[in-house]
């Protein structure tokens, strides 16, 4: 008997030409509590949706446990009953009650008898701390509430995995806090979960395992102190520390610096950045490349700008990267560029070392 729950296997999808996962191979393990981040379009929905074949596979395959539940002749049903699904919308019919709502399903598909349905339901219903509206309508309810009955719907099923996608995005923000306890909760029960998520600090508290999504595939994936903390990859330090990015480059010493200003400028003005952080930006900009540097490097001169602007801690970090000769701004004969270059910024550090293509690396932050 092997280890994993589901294994997935070189998994292709694609839509015409669009094609959100391009070839994925990942184990995932009984009690793994597995939460997905990552930029929208990147196929979190797909993937998750596939692995209870909502979704067919363009290409390679998933196994759960040893079978192959992409083969033509597998039997969906059987493994819709070993995979619950919650959705962003809750989906309870609406004619029916909570306790109706609830016991359908493992009564006609497996083959539970009602009075064992209805005691699962009532002990998962006090669980789930909604007891009393054993026999209130969906809209009697809060949305809160009834995410909380469709968890419940998936619980009495006894699933082997429970798959959430975005349960609480379509909630008022004062019930999300009620749903993402139910679902801790269940995630210390040790059933297997994977959950895709918008709230860091949710999937920071109750996951063993993230899965960045990006470029086509899990494009990093690691414990949470990872992959929030020391992420390995550039796009999920990126994504994790909400980075605004802007790169911009100069490969002539005529460059229209009036337009670069421009960006700067467009770019702060877009990220709603402090007026004085996007001239300090601008200055910046304006007293290292046009006062120091271009005269320097004359028609060879090769720059790359780039600022990243971090919301969390309302600072830039400016990164510059030029050619020529191993040359520290710092040591510079124009003491009143100098002068203003520390007084707008901190942590200033200079590396000489040939990496992407320049041999100079200035960085540091303005705020
Ligand atoms: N049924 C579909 N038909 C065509 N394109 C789709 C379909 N579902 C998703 N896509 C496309 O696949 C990509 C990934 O979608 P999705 O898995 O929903 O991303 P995410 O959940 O990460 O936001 C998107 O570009 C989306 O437009
Ligand atoms: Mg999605």
């Amino acid at each position: 008997m092997s280890n994993y729950l589901i294994r997935v296997e070189h998994l292709r999808k694609a839509y015409g030409d669009v094609v959100p996962l391009k070839d994925v191979s990942v184990d995932i393990n009984c009690g793994d509590v597995i939460s997905i981040i990552g930029p929208s379009g990147t196929g979190k929905s797909t993937f998750i949706r596939m692995l209870n074949q909502m979704e067919k596979v363009t290409s390679g395959k998933i196994f759960f446990r040893d079978e192959d539940i992409t083969a033509p002749d597998y039997r969906l049903d059987l493994l819709r009953q070993k995979v619950g699904m919650i959705f962003q919308s809750f989906n309870l019919f609406p004619q029916m009650t909570v306790i109706e709502n609830i016991i359908a399903a493992p009564m006609a598909l497996k083959g539970m008898d009602k009075q064992t349905a209805y005691d699962k339901a009532k002990a998962l219903l006090k669980r789930v701390g909604l007891y009393e509206k054993i026999f209130a309508y969906p809209d009697e309810l809060s949305g809160g509430q009834q995410q909380r009955i469709a968890i419940v719907r998936a619980l009495i099923m006894e699933p082997d995995v429970l798959l959430f996608d975005e349960p609480t995005s379509a909630l008022d923000p004062t019930m999300v806090g009620e749903v993402e306890a139910v679902i801790k909760n269940i995630a210390k029960s040790g059933v297997t979960m994977l959950i895709v998520t918008h709230s860091m600090e949710f999937a920071e508290k109750i996951s063993t395992r993230i899965f960045y999504m990006d470029e086509g595939g899990i494009y990093e994936e690691g414990k949470p102190a990872q992959i929030f903390y020391n992420p390995k990859r550039e796009k999920t330090r990126q994504f994790i520390k909400r980075l605004k990015v802007l790169e911009l480059e100069i490969n002539s010493p005529h460059f229209d610096f009036i337009a670069y200003a421009n960006h700067i400028d467009i770019f702060g003005v877009k990220n709603e950045l402090a007026k004085k952080l996007i001239n300090r930006l601008t200055l910046m900009f304006e007293e290292i490349c046009l006062t120091i540097l271009l005269p320097r490097l004359g028609d060879t001169v090769k720059i790359k700008v780039t600022i990243e602007y971090s919301e969390h801690d309302n600072s830039a970090e400016m990164f510059i990267d030029y050619n020529g000769e191993e040359f520290n701004i710092e040591d510079c004969d124009d003491d009143v560029a100098l002068r203003l270059i520390h007084k707008n910024t901190s942590q200033l550090e200079y590396r000489a070392e040939d990496e992407g293509g320049f041999l100079n690396h200035l960085k540091f932050t303005v705020s």
